[in-house]
């Protein structure tokens, strides 16, 4: 029986038991997935015991993912561009870090809003902590010409684009309504919108009817930021598809099958972030 988990502090919080105990049931693998509350002190010693303790790998969320990272033996490109991992397996008793973020994302991005195109046109990012340099890091991948990021604290977003180079440019928070009319796509990275605290404070009247506006917040599905660009005629992305993509990866890995995100898992996890 194989066993992978999501390691956490606090972990209680975690859909990711819900994901994969779907498609190990769905694909009839003998497999487990738990959550374990894993101390910040005790994160090295956990993962330097996961083949002892008779684990596959697994995910890992705040505020691990800097010191799963640091723990690895290897680290894919995903993992090396955000200096932070969120999936790790064994191979050949060696522990591998991968970053899914990005790939959950983009993969979520083009299937929500497929053909959207930043090769003459910015990206706006909102925000600039971990989610973000993930994100940043995809675009770049996909060619995009320009990434606007706008954050609170302006140096966090002057390092983040130290890390990807000029195709970044960093924009005062304030600024982002004027430089962002003109977006391709406009993704908000921060945590501003979930449960319905804050506001975003963008006014969509201006903006190009092209462009693709995603949140990566998913609590609530469908955030005010989301509402509103909605309303506005315009194309929206929502967080929920970039939770389910991201776990794709790790699957894969642990129990050699790759699952597929499907209306009926959504429709699981809706139900569950309602409360149903
Ligand atoms: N859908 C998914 O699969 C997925 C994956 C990863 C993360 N997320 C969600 O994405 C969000 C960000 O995650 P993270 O790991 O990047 O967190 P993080 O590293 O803590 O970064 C938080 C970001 O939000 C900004 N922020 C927070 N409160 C703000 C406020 N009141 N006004 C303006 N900016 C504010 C921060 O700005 P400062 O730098 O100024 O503090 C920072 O840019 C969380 O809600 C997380 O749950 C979703």
């Amino acid at each position: 029986m194989k066993r992978a988990c999501v390691i956490g502090w606090p972990v209680e919080h975690s859909r990711s038991p819900l994901v994969h105990g779907y498609w190990l049931k769905t694909y009839g693998i003998e497999g487990t997935y738990t959550k374990e509350a894993v101390r910040p002190e005790e994160v090295a010693h956990f993962l330097r015991s996961l083949a002892a303790d008779g684990y596959v790998g697994c995910n890992v969320t705040l505020p691990h993912k800097a010191a799963a990272f640091a723990a690895a033996d290897e680290r894919q490109p995903s993992a090396t561009a955000v200096s932070a991992a969120n999936t790790l397996w064994l191979q050949d008793g060696r522990l591998v870090a991968a970053n899914t973020d990005t790939y959950g994302f983009m993969t979520n991005l083009n299937a929500q809003a497929p053909g959207w195109d930043a090769r003459n046109a910015p990206v706006s990012i909102l925000g600039a902590g971990g989610a973000a340099y993930a994100i940043v890091y995809g675009f770049i991948e996909a060619g995009a010409k320009e990434v606007r990021v706008f954050n609170r604290t302006r140096t966090r977003a002057e390092a983040l684009a130290q890390t990807f180079g000029p195709r970044v440019t960093v924009f005062d928070w304030e600024d982002r309504n004027a430089q962002s009319r003109d977006a391709a796509v406009l993704v908000n990275t921060t945590a501003i919108g979930m449960n319905r605290e804050g506001t975003l404070g963008i006014d969509f009247t201006a903006f190009d009817k092209d462009c693709v506006v995603a949140d990566i917040v998913y609590v609530p599905l469908e955030t005010d930021f989301l509402a509103q660009a909605r309303q506005r005629g315009l194309r929206t992305v929502d967080g929920l598809g970039m939770l389910l993509h991201q776990a794709v990866p790790g699957f894969e890995k642990w129990f050699g099958h790759t699952p597929v995100v499907t209306n009926e898992l959504r429709d699981l996890i809706i139900a569950d972030i309602e409360g149903r």
